[in-house]
């Protein structure tokens, strides 16, 4: 089987999902920053694709990567957010990355929580209409965790 993993991550949280995916995998397989992921048909026979979320979304870069994907490979996607883990909004953003990529099958998903970097999160507190997800960020200090690599570890396994 030949495998690519692409993730985007601004703090480390999504990165450290993406590495446990690599290990995971069995096969060729290619691990790469979103920055440097191809583009284009992606002729592999799994695309694993992380991403963090921003304003309720996948990261913008992700975002783009998403829509401009062509694959017939199957695909797993993985996520870190400051909401809730199975929060509607990072079910909502789930889905909403399941829906941009045209006609590809996507066999799994996994997401959890990942730590909010204080400064953002400090920032973000000071704003007149805080996010719906900010009363749940003080429950990401320390994700992604051991628990949660493993769980996502069982996602894959199960997906595949
Ligand atoms: C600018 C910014 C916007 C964010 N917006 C959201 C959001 O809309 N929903 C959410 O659940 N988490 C949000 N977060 C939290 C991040 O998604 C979370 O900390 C994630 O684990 C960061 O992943 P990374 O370490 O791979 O960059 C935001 C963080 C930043 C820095």
């Amino acid at each position: 089987m030949k495998s690519l993993i692409v993730y985007a991550s601004q703090s480390g949280n999504t990165r450290k999902l993406a590495t446990a995916v690599y290990d995971s995998l069995e096969g060729e397989k290619e691990l790469c920053a979103i920055d440097q992921a191809p583009s284009g048909d992606l002729a592999y026979d799994l695309v694993a694709v992380g991403f963090w979320l921003q304003a309720g979304k996948p990261d913008p870069k992700t975002e783009a990567f998403l829509k401009a994907c062509r694959t017939t490979a199957k695909m797993f996607f993985f996520a870190t957010h400051g909401a809730a883990k199975g929060s509607d909004h990072a079910r909502g953003a789930m889905e909403y990355a399941v829906s941009l990529v045209n006609g590809a099958t996507v066999i799994g998903t996994y997401s959890c929580q990942g730590e909010v970097n204080p400064k953002v999160l400090e920032k973000i507190k000071q704003k007149d209409a805080p996010p719906p997800w900010l009363h749940e960020a003080d429950d990401a200090v320390g994700h992604p965790d051991d628990q949660d690599i493993a769980e996502l570890k069982a996602a894959l396994k199960k997906a595949l």
